[in-house]
């Protein structure tokens, strides 16, 4: 599967959102994380639908990776659907009934994604691992941007790409929390395949270059 970079717009400067994403991409992002975040599941706010939605209207059509922190989380899946998200990830803390959000999205023309936080052990994946086209290990704990990588989370991307492999289906693994051109390697080599960069990129001075150094580090973990 194809490495994607995925800037998450936490670290944007939300003057000027529409710009920075356009910014991102033409510096070689393949896909945008958005994060949504309630003060309840998570100590943080952020924004909801109503931006996805003025951003699609602004005429951004890249693949959007919506990353929902909240909870509840079903009455919000209609309305990002709505708004254009092309993926949809859930915690399964966030929800009573993990298959029926998981079905919303699916059912709703998107991608499903399962979000693991550090210390959530992996049994939803025993039943969902079916339902899901992506699977989201948090390299922190989830809330703020600029946290430190938490190490043990290699050890739990092995242990789900091993668990992806023995599915036979196609399902992106996704890291969250902390990535930079010094450690994304390390997630790759764990079997990361899509990585989540916040700080890393929104607070370089030069997206271009932060980019391809990480694309670089992602060749020779690979040995390109
Ligand atoms: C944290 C968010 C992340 C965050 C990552 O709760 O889910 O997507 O933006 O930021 P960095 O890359 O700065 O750790
Ligand atoms: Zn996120």
């Amino acid at each position: 599967m194809q490495a994607w970079i995925a800037p998450s717009i936490l670290s944007a400067d939300f003057s000027r959102l529409g710009e920075e994403i356009e910014a991102v991409l033409a510096a070689g992002a393949d896909i945008i994380h958005f994060d949504v975040m309630d003060n309840h599941y998570v100590p943080n706010l952020t924004i909801g639908p109503l931006v996805l939605e003025s951003l699609r209207k602004a005429g951004i059509d890249c693949f959007i990776d919506v990353h929902l922190m909240v909870k509840p989380v079903d009455r919000l899946i209609g309305d990002f659907l709505d708004a254009g998200a092309n993926l949809i990830s859930v915690h399964p803390e966030s929800t009573e009934h993990l298959h029926r959000t998981l079905s919303l999205i699916r059912d709703g023309g998107a991608q499903a994604g399962i979000v693991f936080n550090p210390a959530t052990p992996l049994h939803a994946l025993d039943e969902a691992i079916g339902l899901v086209d992506l699977v989201l290990i948090m390299s922190v704990n989830p809330g703020f941007g600029g946290q430190g990588f938490i190490p043990e989370s290699l050890d739990k991307l092995r242990r789900v790409r091993r668990r992806i492999d023995e599915s036979g289906r196609e399902i992106r693994l996704e890291v969250d929390g902390g990535i930079k051109a010094g450690n994304i390697a390390d997630a790759a080599r764990a079997g990361a395949d899509t990585f989540v960069a916040g700080s890393a990129i929104f607070g370089a001075d030069d997206y271009a270059a932060t980019i391809a150094a990480m694309r670089a580090a992602l060749d020779l973990a690979h040995g390109v």
